[in-house]
């Protein structure tokens, strides 16, 4: 494949077949761990084909189909072959593949939907089963056997430690110098016996530069050359900016108030346009020497870097353009010496989110009066994504932001309801919303006090009245003066769209 190997290691030279000898080698019905988070440092070759030959099987009348894990989504040539093929028979965690979404929608796929932080551990605590198989894709294998990580870290130390037999795709497409980024910790233990987690500070190492595996696991080895997913940037478009200059307006009240210090506190931010348009607004703003602890590295956060206004970046996986990928492995040496990269266990462990202070900022698909927010599923059924990691920061975070524009589907949709259809962060959990119509700060308000703010400040105009008449025939109703609703109405909004297409 090339001249220079990047496997060093003898005995696992010896290891090195085709994709599909090595897909034959996971058997049906197996529990596979798979690398992979937001679309980098997923396999790229035996997935591919072990479609092809879950296919074959199926036109012989076999019903062949695994069960994958991952650290979050992937990409077409993971989750998206798999499902075209009917190879999944369930999936966990985060995925936001088309064609996966549609199996999961028309029930043909099973799904489980979980807190990124806690899928190492329900593993360890045996909730999901037996691992069979761990499919981890690597930089490079050194001398001694030890695993170079690739672009995202997500669970692979619990997938190589927990599976009976690990394959390797090594991928010569990644930049060699990764190495030296990663610090892979492995002091996790099970209760009761666990020890705090000694990140005091985001840019702290704790663990090591390496995945571990013992060779005798190891039953293929498999090279490949090819780029992440890196879907590609786009412009952040009016809204956005809106949004982000209303939470940018916001840290520098915070910061006046003395609620937060000058370099602000460790940021966390989701990918997407809203998060582009908050980082491009950091750029041009006041805040110097800020940090991250987060999960995802996307193209807004390199800037930062580059422009010095970032002084280190923590998470667990990269989410990057090809332009942004490029920028990355020509300054890598800038890179390593600026940004971690560490299991998912550990970027979203709610002690050290909790401890570093992080200030969360994540999109949503709708919120209600009274600050309860949906993020995953479109009229209260259909699985869109996945609760991600936004549950680990927005509960455990020193502030919990949620953002997203006040409508949807061109004006049919308002983002605030009068109740969520479906509930992934409480109204404990929710501190601060913002729509481009403005920002709602629910810190130490009640009920009835979020609810005016909510619709007064988020709401789009076009809805406004009518969230309010809601409100106001609540309260009259005299009844549950707490959180007043109108049981039968609160779910007729999004019934109504069911309906006739508009809300
Ligand atoms: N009702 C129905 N559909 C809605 C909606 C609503 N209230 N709000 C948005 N949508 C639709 C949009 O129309 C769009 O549909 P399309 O794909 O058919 O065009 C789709 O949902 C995505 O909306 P968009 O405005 O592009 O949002 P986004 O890309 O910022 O994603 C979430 C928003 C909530 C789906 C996304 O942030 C997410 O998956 N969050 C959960 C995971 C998470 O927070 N991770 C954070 C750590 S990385």
């Amino acid at each position: 494949m090339t001249n220079a190997t990047r496997i060093h290691c003898p005995t696992l030279r010896n290891r090195i077949m085709s994709a599909s000898e090595a897909a034959a080698l996971i058997p049906a019905g197996a529990n596979v761990g798979m690398s992979g988070f937001t679309g980098a440092g997923y396999p790229k070759a035996v997935p591919q084909a072990l479609a092809e030959h879950i296919q074959a099987q199926h036109a012989q009348g076999d019903n062949y189909r695994i069960n994958i894990w991952t650290g979050a989504s992937t990409a077409p040539e993971l989750d998206g072959a798999l499902a075209e093929a009917d190879g999944i028979e369930l999936r966990l965690p985060y995925q936001s593949d088309p064609t996966c979404r549609q199996k999961i929608n028309e029930g043909q796929m099973e799904y489980i939907d979980i807190h990124l932080s806690h899928v190492a551990q329900h593993a360890w605590f045996g909730f999901f089963g037996k691992l069979d198989i761990a499919l981890i894709e690597v930089a490079g294998i050194t001398e001694d056997g030890k695993l170079i990580p690739s672009s995202s870290v997500g669970n692979n130390k619990t997938w190589i430690e927990q599976a009976d037999k690990v394959i390797l795709e090594v991928n010569y497409g990644q930049s060699a110098g990764l190495e030296g980024m990663h610090d892979v910790y492995y002091g996790t233990a099970l209760p009761p016996n666990r020890r705090p987690i000694q990140i005091l500070q985001p840019d702290d190492r704790i663990g090591e530069n390496y995945l571990r595996c013992p060779p005798e696991k190891i039953i293929a080895v498999v090279e490949t050359n090819a780029p992440d997913r890196n879907s590609c940037f786009s412009e952040p478009d009016e809204i956005s900016q809106r949004i982000a200059h209303h939470l940018l307006d916001f840290f520098e009240h915070e910061v006046k108030k003395g609620r937060l210090p000058e370099n602000l506190l460790p940021l966390q931010s989701g990918v997407g346009n809203i998060a582009n348009a908050v980082l491009a607004g950091l750029e041009e703003g006041p805040f110097e020497n800020l940090t991250s602890y987060t999960e995802v590295l996307q193209d807004g956060m390199l800037s930062l870097l580059r422009s010095g206004k970032l002084r280190m970046a923590s998470a667990t996986a990269f989410s990057l353009s090809p332009e942004a990928n490029q920028e990355l492995a020509d300054n890598i040496d800038f890179y390593r010496s600026r940004i971690i990269l560490r299991p998912q266990e550990i970027s979203n462990h709610p002690e050290v989110i909790r401890r570093l202070g992080v200030i969360a900022m994540n999109g949503m698909i709708e919120a209600d009066i009274y600050g309860n927010v949906n993020s995953t599923h479109i009229m209260g059924t259909r699985m869109m994504n996945g609760i991600g990691g936004s549950g680990d920061f927005a509960r455990n975070g020193y502030l919990s932001v949620f953002m997203t524009p006040s409508t949807a589907k061109g004006g049919a949709i308002s983002a605030i309801v009068p109740m969520v259809s479906h509930v992934d962060h409480t109204e404990h959990d929710v501190q601060v919303i913002v729509t481009e119509q403005g920002l709602a700060d629910l810190r130490g308000l009640s009920p009835k006090q979020r609810a005016k703010t909510i619709i007064e400040n988020c709401a789009h105009p076009d809805y406004r009245p009518r969230l309010l008449d809601y409100f106001e025939r609540a309260c009259a109703s005299g009844r549950g003066m707490h959180t007043p609703h109108l049981i039968g109405e609160a779910l007729s909004w999004h019934q109504r769209y069911e309906e006739t297409g508009q809300m």
